[in-house]
């Protein structure tokens, strides 16, 4: 039982790990992109959900950005944010959206 617990601990541990090292170089920076887009990503108000789309999509939106390219009504809003992320930083975010976000129920 006491090794079973001690196998349990360690478990929790190494998945911990591995999420914090992919994801190491967008953890200070999402917690702006939530002000906007949610703690989930899943949208508020006119800020559009990012939940649910995945790593391509979240990618190619902000690389425009980032070249300051329209998109949408408000897509100057965004090329602040993503001129401040790196084109490594951007890769990680789209994985991080598609793989740990889960997507709107409704
Ligand atoms: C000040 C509020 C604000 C912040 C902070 C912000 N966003 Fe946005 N974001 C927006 C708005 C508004 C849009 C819609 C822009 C448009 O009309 O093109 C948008 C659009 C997007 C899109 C495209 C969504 C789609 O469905 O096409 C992505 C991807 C995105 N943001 C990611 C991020 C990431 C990643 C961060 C953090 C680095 C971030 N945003 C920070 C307001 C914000």
């Amino acid at each position: 039982m006491k090794r079973l617990a001690i196998a349990l601990v360690l478990l929790a541990s190494t998945a911990t790990a591995v999420a914090d090292d992919r994801f190491e170089s967008i953890q200070n920076v999402w917690p702006t992109c939530a002000g906007c887009h949610g703690q989930q990503g899943q949208g508020m108000a006119s800020f559009p959900a990012l939940a649910g789309k995945d790593a391509d999509y979240i990618i190619s939106a902000l690389l425009q950005y980032k070249n300051k390219e329209q998109r949408g009504p408000m897509s100057a809003l965004m090329y602040g944010q993503a001129q401040m992320l790196t084109e490594a930083q951007i890769g990680t975010i789209g994985v991080f959206i598609q793989e740990t976000l889960d997507k709107p129920s409704n």
